[in-house]
């Protein structure tokens, strides 16, 4: 999965090609839209997921609606790509490189010179652009990261923050596959990552398909692993981190971090520029709620009654006094984490 040939998400002749993820570790499937809508629905139901994929995704989201359109001026098609935004950006409130994305694509449009059809070459370029930039900033990253890591380590790690949730090489799996580049020794303890399971259906499947040293666990053993003294470091990926440091990722990422604390052992996050909301609060960031059929149901059996109360948020807050480490493209930041952000947003604009 490493290989640039393989992508999670890419542009193809005038479509969208994705792996579905929804059918891994068992089926390798890709699927081809050329509707924004069937991007949306893709995007809702997990065919693709991560913070980066999802992000890239939106923005080809956006070349089809471009694509769609009928419209013969810039000042049309700009209203059908609000209405296209519109839709993509409510598929999942948390993930802020989705927002980033459709952002991004729509101050291409905007500032476009000339007809629609200028504005349709300019958004499709931009977001062919964005695909190959993520993978050249999680090869950074991953160099920044490695760095941090010892010759011989256990590190674990939850979701799955790896080429699956990005265009290619991930961010947290990313830095570790920089850690075996540069000759270290390094395994891996992936979570089951319940009610979804992306650490036991894609993080164990990438790792093993890559040859990695991997070994899965059940959310319940965190505890019991790092008491054991199983666990030297942690590394995950994130939807979202604001100015203060604080990070939203996969639920149970809390869990994780608060064991990690208490028994010492570093937990690293690694995210690129563009999953940092430097504008909102704490209070202001949405948790995403999800069915409730992800939580009475493993796979298609019924484990819980019927008719049971469920809460299932598919985020949580790790507030940054549990974070050692943020490692980004354009560096690592550390505690107090407001100043080390600001610095490194600085150095790129350098
Ligand atoms: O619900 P998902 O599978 O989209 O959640 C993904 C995560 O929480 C990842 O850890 C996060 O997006 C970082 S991906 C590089």
């Amino acid at each position: 999965m490493s290989n640039d040939l393989m992508r999670t998400v890419e542009w193809k002749d005038g479509k969208v090609v994705m792996v579905d993820q929804s059918k891994l570790p068992g089926k390798l499937v890709f699927v081809e839209y050329d509707r924004y809508e069937q991007v949306a629905e893709a995007i809702k139901t997990l065919v693709v997921r991560g913070a980066p994929a999802i992000g890239v995704s939106g923005a080809f989201g956006m070349a089809l609606a471009a694509q769609q359109s009928d419209a013969n001026s810039k000042k049309d098609i700009i209203v059908d790509l609000e209405n296209a935004k519109n839709v993509l950006q409510k598929t999942r409130p948390t993930a802020i490189n989705l927002k980033w994305g459709l952002e991004k694509i729509m101050d291409v449009a905007c500032k476009a010179d000339g007809d629609a059809n200028s504005v349709r070459d300019n958004i499709v370029r931009e977001a062919k652009q964005m695909a190959e930039d993520d993978i050249a900033i999680n090869k950074m990253m991953g160099k920044n990261g490695a760095v941090l890591f010892g010759k011989e380590d256990t590190v674990m790690t939850h979701c799955n923050a790896g080429a699956l949730a990005t265009v290619a090489y991930g961010t947290a799996l990313g830095v570790i596959r920089a850690v075996r580049e540069d000759g270290k020794k390094i395994k891996v303890i992936a979570t089951e990552t319940r009610p979804v399971q992306q650490g036991s259906r894609l993080t164990a499947f990438e790792l093993q398909h890559d040859g990695f040293d991997v070994s899965l666990i059940p959310d319940t053993a965190v505890g019991y692993a790092m008491s054991q003294g199983l666990v030297d470091r942690v590394i995950v990926g994130a939807d979202r981190i604001l100015r203060t440091g604080h990070v939203y990722n996969k639920i149970g990422t809390y869990q994780v971090a608060t064991m990690a604390k208490q028994h010492g052992v570093p937990f690293y996050v690694a995210a690129p520029l563009s999953t940092f909301d430097m504008q909102s609060d704490p209070k202001d960031v949405v948790i995403e709620q999800r069915s409730s059929q992800e939580v009475v149901k493993i796979g298609d059996v019924r484990t819980a009654p019927e008719g049971i109360s469920v809460i299932n948020p598919a985020f949580d807050e790790t507030p940054p006094e549990l974070v050692s480490s943020i490692i980004t493209e354009a560096g690592i930041a550390k505690p107090p984490y407001e100043e080390s952000i600001k610095n490194l947003f600085k150095s790129t604009a350098d």
